[in-house]
């Protein structure tokens, strides 16, 4: 294992002022999106859309640390025949990999998830390095309600988060361990606290016994905030004031840096809670976006699919990419928005 390139990687992931854009859909996931603006879901499609996104300029030179990729975009070519990893590379940012398998049903625990993805993970890892992903994502997904989470399903997807990081380290890439408590459900912000701790207090428990080094890892948390359905949502300063606080008590300073998952929440609401959070400065590791949705909903609406919207759509992305680096380093205010 190259420790030293692991953890230059990992450095330049959360760089302040940059951050991650999840475009990592699986083809299930993209077709949902796709159907919501009108636009058919074909390779093409999906190609034609990525390549808009990763040629848009200032926002993937100034903005973007990384790209998560799902496999088909990995291995595709711009329209000029270009690989879309070089566009993404050409640009300064770092390609990285989905491998994950996808949340399924858990035997034995009804209503809850575990993710696949472990087998023959450890052969494909090193394809991935040599068509030039230099890191990977693993999403894990704890759904609350009355009666969830239940440990096992917390312990067992911590578990496989660890294993996972274990065989993207000894490949040289670096893995973003997602353990995402989803915001479904009418569930309050103590309560999302309170699984949110347990779960990464238990996550940090399985990469320490798995011999994995936080150096060379980033964590990609789920901000502490009230279920979408909750009455009484809190507001923002609530949010970043219980995120900040549940991260201190469980995430090592050793880890370099912390990029969130936006998990449904708006697109101004995912700005103005990474910006809360980074205006107080003074935290052991640096805070940024790894954001699928937040990123992406304005420039879909603004493409609709059709090619002659490029422009509209490229300066809806370039606009929220530099909103969310703004926010990276507490400089974001909603007047920047206008
Ligand atoms: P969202 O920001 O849309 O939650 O997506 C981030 C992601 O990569 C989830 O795994």
């Amino acid at each position: 294992m190259d420790l030293d390139a692991l953890c230059e990687t990992a450095t330049a992931m959360v760089q302040k002022g940059k951050g991650i854009l999840a475009a990592d859909e699986s083809t299930g996931t993209i077709k949902k999106r796709f159907d919501g603006i009108g636009a058919q879901s074909t390779v093409d499609n999906r190609r034609d859309w990525r390549e808009m996104l990763f040629r848009s300029e200032p926002a993937m030179q100034d903005s973007i640390s990384g790209v998560i990729l799902y496999d088909e975009t990995l291995r595709q070519n711009a329209a000029d025949g270009t690989p879309l990893v070089d566009l993404i590379r050409n640009a300064g940012a770092i390609p990285g990999i989905k491998v994950d398998m996808g949340a399924q049903d858990m035997a034995g625990f009804t209503g809850e998830k575990i993710t696949a993805g472990l087998d023959g993970l450890r052969q494909r890892m090193g394809e991935y390095y040599d068509l030039g992903a230099r890191f990977a994502k693993w999403r894990a997904v704890i759904e609350i309600d009355a009666a969830r989470p239940s440990t096992a399903c917390v312990m067992a997807n911590c578990h496989a988060l660890a294993r996972y990081a274990a065989i993207c380290q000894e490949a040289g890439i670096v893995p973003i361990v997602e353990p995402e408590v989803l915001m479904d459900g009418d569930h309050d912000l103590d309560r999302c606290y309170a699984v949110t701790q347990n779960t990464l207090k238990c996550l940090y428990e399985e990469l320490f016994s798995q011999g994995v080094v936080l150096e060379g890892t980033v964590l990609k948390p789920n901000m502490v905030i009230s279920g979408k359905k909750c009455a009484n949502r809190a507001g923002v300063s609530e949010v970043a004031a219980a995120t900040l606080k549940v991260l201190k008590a469980t995430v090592p300073a050793a880890v370099p840096g912390i990029a969130f998952l936006s998990g449904g929440q708006s697109d101004i609401e995912a700005t103005a809670h990474l910006n809360a959070m980074n205006v107080g400065g003074d935290l052991p590791w640096n805070l940024t976006f790894s954001y699928g949705r937040a990123l992406q909903a304005a420039p879909l609406a603004a493409w609709r699919g059709k090619a002659q919207n490029r422009a509209a759509t490229q300066a809806a992305f370039n606009h929220r990419a530099r909103m969310n680096g703004l926010a990276t380093k507490g400089e974001w205010s909603e007047a920047l928005e206008g």
